[in-house]
């Protein structure tokens, strides 16, 4: 039995004080925004107690579906590389970024550098900018696949983008992986379903991901930036959206997912526990334990209750 923890948008905090010069542009706005909404939001001791206990599962591998950071100061990104570290050696953890890690132009490389141990291909570490996705890491019976939806966006706009390049890449990345017979996961910082999300947060490109999972198959997709847990489908891959890390200050909590994943190829077997905080001061506790079954159903087997019936925030999309 192997274990996949699965975390997202952690939005380290305290923020630093920006420096005169970094506060041009986009960052004055997302600034004012942190100082006035967020901060009160993310919260770094319930973190603290959520990444513990995620810890404490003694999980294989740990992928991280970005938004590490806020408006990606040099002092945010160096602060998320620690807080990395702190999580497991960089083979075992998988770090893709989020759009607040590509908050201003230039944000993205910087952070690419700062974490490169976390997000680089096995057999190609130092990829040439713009190859650098999607990267592929072969741990046990899994394929960790991390893509990137990270980009620059203009005042108010987080959507991600999904271009023609990456798309054929993830297809023939997937074709290969599945031949060889490994249980692929893809990480991907947007929801790649359509209508997952508001339109100035959406995936640009969705569709591209969406025809390279249904062409070339893989076994699970993985993604954050919703801040909530959903469910949903690309064919019968689960796509999965976990609640960002830090957010026990937010109706929909904070959490994290475990997959323990056993059996082979063709009959692969995943159990899905939801471990969370409903506030800031609440203990982290299991939320839910679900199987994910090939034919696209998805089991509470304590209740038989099926996704979607049981939990109406479980949203089924395809
Ligand atoms: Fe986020
Ligand atoms: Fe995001």
């Amino acid at each position: 039995m192997y274990t996949l923890a699965h975390l997202s948008d952690p939005h380290l905090g305290p923020l630093p004080q920006p420096k005169l010069r970094e506060l041009a542009s986009k960052r004055v706005i997302g600034y004012v925004n942190w100082r006035r909404n967020r901060v009160s939001l993310h919260l770094e001791e319930p973190l603290a107690r959520l990444v513990d206990d995620m810890l404490s599962t003694t999980p294989d591998h740990i992928a991280v579906t970005g938004d590490l950071v806020n408006l990606a100061l040099k002092a945010e990104i160096e602060t998320a590389r620690q807080w990395l570290g702190a999580l497991g050696p960089a083979r075992d953890v998988s770090v893709i970024p989020g759009n607040h890690d590509a908050y201003v132009p230039g944000a993205l490389g910087h952070a690419w550098r700062s974490w490169a141990d976390h997000m680089t291909d096995d057999a190609k570490p130092l990829s040439a900018a713009g190859e650098r996705f999607p990267f592929i890491r072969r741990r046990g019976p899994i394929a960790v696949v991390g893509t990137s939806s990270a980009v620059a966006t203009g005042p108010f706009m987080a959507t991600g983008s999904f271009g023609p390049g990456q798309a054929q890449r993830l297809t023939d990345c997937l074709r290969g992986l599945g031949k060889e017979g490994l249980f692929r996961v893809v990480m991907v910082h947007h929801p790649p379903l359509s209508g997952a999300t508001g339109w100035y947060k959406r995936l640009v490109g969705g569709s591209r991901f969406r025809a390279a999972v249904r062409e070339a198959g893989a076994e699970l997709v993985l993604h954050g930036h919703t801040h909530r847990r959903s469910i949903g489908w690309i064919g019968h891959v689960p796509v999965i959206g976990v609640p960002a890390a830090s957010n026990a200050g937010h109706a929909h909590g904070a959490g994290y997912n475990l997959f323990r994943i056993g059996g082979e190829p063709n009959a692969w077997q995943v159990e899905m526990i939801e471990r969370g905080l409903s506030g800031p001061s609440a203990p982290v506790i299991e939320m839910d334990r679900r199987h994910l079954y090939r034919d696209g159903r998805i089991v509470n087997e304590a209740t038989r209750d099926a996704a979607g019936q049981a939990a109406p925030d479980l949203r089924e999309a395809r």
